[in-house]
């Protein structure tokens, strides 16, 4: 099990990652948070009904929570919504959650964001406690304390930073993902460690194929490396800006990828999985990224299973897709390119023809097959 705090303007807080992380939320139950650390008067789980019957049980008995109120939410990206947060509100003033309880968020990036944009506006702001249960919420979405819920079509467009007391990631509640949905996270396991450097990228190389929730040592380790990555940023750069930044690396060809698709091709680390392997291509055709570089992380994030095909895609309809960065006066394109390994430059000046080509070269070297990919987000359990 490994401990990394985050030092935040907001608030310090801890993350840990390993078997055996529910347990740490005893000593937080007892005391209290903050600085009047006194007990919590209540304790609430917000979770997803499906979830909470597989692993409810083993959690409340390793987080030694004898008491708690449960609320559930339905799963998907549509309760990330204003009126869910209502609903919630609403349900924890009639089983009087005051000032002083505590939420804990158990469940994916979805019950995490809701879960952390629904303590952070409760009362102005009750004690939460992340307890991330897919791949990208264990090394992603669950530290940093953006929270948030999308506005129509909007993702993420009201939200908060907030950080929560505890992030308690814990392995064991992957193996009920299914083989896809987990897969779907090693993508961006497999950018975080494009961005961290070669001892994480040479670990991934060396443990790929035995990563799986079967082998909890090896995926421990590497989930901790990689959950490091992301305090590591944002212990740096809290509020987004420059250095967050680095984390859009795949993304900007991974949301257009999403989007000429209606959302319902891809996973969203699948199109990640294609948006690296583009923006690896783009770099090489800049002159940025030398072949040899390029070749060893593509072969990486092939060697993460078998995408869905994007033969049919049109490149014109892709490039006009790439979402645009509203943040800066003309709404240029923040490309995050690869040099090597561990280093990135942000480039702002890509004529959209490279990018064009780059994905034409990357859907023509790929003979994927959409067959044999399974369900992407359903339970085994
Ligand atoms: N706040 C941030 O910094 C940040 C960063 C990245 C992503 N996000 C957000 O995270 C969300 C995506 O997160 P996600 O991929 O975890 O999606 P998710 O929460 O929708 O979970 C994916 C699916 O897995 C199921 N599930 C969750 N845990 C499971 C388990 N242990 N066993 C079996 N099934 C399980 C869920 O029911 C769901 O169907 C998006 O809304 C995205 O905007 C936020
Ligand atoms: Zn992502």
């Amino acid at each position: 099990m490994r401990s990394f705090r985050v030092t935040s303007r907001y608030g310090d807080y801890e993350v840990v990652v390993g078997r055996g992380a529910w347990r740490r939320l005893r000593t937080l139950a007892r005391r209290g948070g903050g600085h009047e650390a006194r007990p919590y008067t209540s304790i609430f789980v917000l979770t997803e009904r499906g979830l909470w019957r597989r692993w409810g049980r083993q959690f409340r008995t390793e987080a030694g929570l004898k008491n708690c109120g449960v609320l559930y939410v339905p799963p998907g990206e549509r309760s990330k919504s204003l009126a869910m947060v209502e609903g919630m509100a609403a349900r924890l003033l009639a089983v009087r959650a005051d000032r002083r309880s505590l939420l804990v968020a158990f469940g994916g990036g979805v019950v995490g964001d809701l879960g952390g944009f629904l303590a952070s506006t409760y009362m102005r702001g009750i004690d939460l406690v992340q307890a991330p249960t897919t791949v990208v919420a264990q090394v992603d979405s669950a530290i940093g304390g953006k929270t948030g819920v999308n506005v129509g079509a909007m993702k993420n467009l009201v939200g908060t930073f907030y950080p929560p007391r505890l992030v308690l990631a814990d392995p064991v509640v992957l193996s009920s993902l299914s083989p896809r949905a987990f897969r779907s996270g090693l993508y961006e396991i497999a950018k975080h460690a494009i961005l961290a450097g070669d001892r994480l990228f040479r670990i991934l190389e060396n443990e790929m194929e035995s990563l799986r929730p079967e082998n909890p040592k090896s995926l421990g380790r590497i989930l901790a490396a990689a959950a490091k990555v992301k305090v590591d940023v944002v212990k740096r750069d809290e509020r987004e800006a420059r250095l967050r930044f680095v984390l859009n690396l795949g993304h900007t060809f991974g949301h257009a990828l999403e989007e000429a698709t209606a959302y319902r091709r891809f996973t969203h680390g699948e199109a990640v999985g294609w948006g690296l392997l583009a923006v690896l291509r783009l770099a090489n055709l800049l002159g940025v990224l030398a072949m040899g570089e390029e070749a060893r992380m593509a072969e990486l994030v092939r060697r993460i299973g078998p995408l869905p095909s994007i033969a049919d895609l049109n490149e014109r309809r892709i490039v006009e897709l790439l979402p645009q960065d509203k943040k800066t006066i003309g709404g240029r394109i923040h490309w995050v390119i690869p040099e090597r390994v561990g280093k990135v430059r942000i480039m702002n000046d890509i004529p959209v023809k490279l990018a064009a080509a780059a994905f034409c070269e990357v859907q023509a070297s790929s003979n994927s097959t959409r067959m044999g990919l399974g369900a992407p987000t359903r339970a085994r359990a």
